[in-house]
């Protein structure tokens, strides 16, 4: 595991743009994506970028069941918004939020074989939850429906107009699903985070802590901002 660690959030999506345009260039297709407020800068780099994305695929980690793709608050409309209405993608997958449950989880497994993810782009939640994968997820874990923890309803719940509008649910790729990714890319910024990112990176591997399961993966870059490194 490398650890990178910059002044600001700003020189740490700059990085991981670096790093994604690198591993481009070798020949990477594929990129998993993630929603929250941890990946915006890097968005907002590859937008303005004079990068062609047009021959890649993206596949996002996660969705809230019963939301529509149209609905302002689903992770597709945040998706667009934030980097496909600017910057087009051959194909891009996010699980379909109004879906039956059995269905769309074996059906997005079957996409990610399909289309191996070169380049994984992952944030953390403050209880170390990777995807939508809350503590306690089985690191033999796929594609499933997952209940959200209320920490989790709480950090979410500024991007609604009340919290009851944030959905208990969400279908998420699983942990060993996104173990399979070639590369990761850890994302972390704040204060808020160096808890989680100290527990995730120095802890023991847990499945209280799901993004320490990372440590076992071959090919993981942590890219934080200082305040995120403050624990380490
Ligand atoms: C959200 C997402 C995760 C994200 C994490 C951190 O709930 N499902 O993919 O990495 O929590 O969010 P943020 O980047 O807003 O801190």
């Amino acid at each position: 595991m490398k650890i990178i660690v910059k002044t600001t959030a700003e020189e740490a999506s700059k990085e991981a743009f670096e790093l994604i345009q690198k591993e481009m260039e070798k020949g990477a297709k594929v990129l998993g994506l993630a929603t929250g407020s941890t990946p915006v800068k890097l968005y907002d780099i590859m937008r303005k970028s004079a990068v062609d994305f047009s021959g890649m695929t993206a596949i996002n980690l996660d969705e809230y069941t019963g939301l529509s793709a149209d609905d302002p608050n689903s992770y597709h409309a945040f998706m667009k918004e934030q980097l496909f209405n600017a910057k087009p993608f051959k194909k891009s997958y996010i699980p379909d939020g109004m879906a039956d449950e059995a269905k769309e989880c074996a059906h997005y497994e079957e996409i990610i074989k399909e289309n191996p993810i070169d380049v994984q782009i992952l944030g953390i939640g403050t209880n170390g939850h990777i995807g939508f994968n809350e503590p306690g997820t089985a690191f033999d874990s796929k594609t499933q429906k997952v209940a959200l923890l209320q920490a989790t309803i709480d950090a979410n719940k500024r991007f609604f107009e009340r919290e009851e509008d944030v959905p208990r649910f969400a279908y998420s790729m699983g942990i060993q699903t996104i173990l399979c990714a070639k590369k990761i890319i850890l994302l972390a910024f704040g204060k808020q985070k160096a808890e989680a990112v100290q527990k995730a990176l120095e802890g023991p591997v847990t499945e209280a802590m799901p993004a320490s399961v990372l440590q076992r993966h071959p090919n993981v870059i942590v890219i934080l901002d200082e305040d995120a490194a403050t624990l380490l």
